[in-house]
């Protein structure tokens, strides 16, 4: 049997991506295939290279339509994709050519805390400013409107009043951290 392959578009410094590259790296059924940023600085492509997984830097301007990255996947036969802090937003095309098939984490339990400007520390001051007792992560689709794709998986946990928002942050991290691959991985072997 094939393994199904999947390639993860990252912008930052890629705590997450990494915990792919790791999870996956003897898995019999699934495996990454590559790694596509739109920026060179960042601390993702240093993470790839440790793991040899293939990197592609494309600007902005690649990311309108989507054209030359789609072509790429195609060639690199890649199954699904998976955003892990990736900054821009993906482009129709893209997400016609895998539907179902791109997934997403947010550091908040949408619906709420979603939506434009909801990323990075904005979401977390946004939590400690109304004073939630929980926040989390939810995995979810992408479809063409951000944060909007159906929910896959939501988990939880307990915010203080007392808690800086980057303490929120750190708590929503290893959320990230030790349920996203393998909440993928559950939703990509139910396929094969
Ligand atoms: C994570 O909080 C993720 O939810 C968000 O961007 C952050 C990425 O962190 N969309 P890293 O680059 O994986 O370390």
């Amino acid at each position: 049997m094939t393994k199904k392959r999947i390639s993860i578009f990252a912008s930052g410094g890629g705590s997450n991506a990494e915990r792919f590259f790791e999870f996956f790296q003897n898995d019999q059924d699934i495996e990454i295939v590559s790694l596509f940023t739109n920026n060179k600085s960042a601390g993702v492509i240093e993470r790839a290279k440790r793991f040899n997984i293939p990197y592609h830097i494309y600007n902005r301007n690649y990311w309108q339509n989507g054209e030359v990255i789609i072509d790429l996947l195609k060639s690199q036969k890649v199954d699904y994709i998976v955003l892990a802090g990736f900054m821009l937003l993906i482009p129709d095309e893209l997400v016609s050519a895998y539907p179902d098939k791109i997934f997403n984490i947010h550091p908040a339990l949408l619906p709420k805390f979603g939506g434009k400007g909801m990323y990075g520390m904005n979401v977390h001051k946004a939590v400690k400013e109304a004073r939630e007792a929980t926040s989390g992560i939810t995995i979810h689709y992408v479809n063409e409107h951000y944060d909007e794709g159906q929910i896959i998986s939501q988990v939880s946990c307990p915010i203080e009043l007392s808690d800086t928002v980057e303490e929120i942050a750190k708590k929503v991290l290893a959320l990230e951290h030790k349920n996203y691959p393998k909440v993928i991985a559950e939703v990509v072997r139910k396929s094969i």
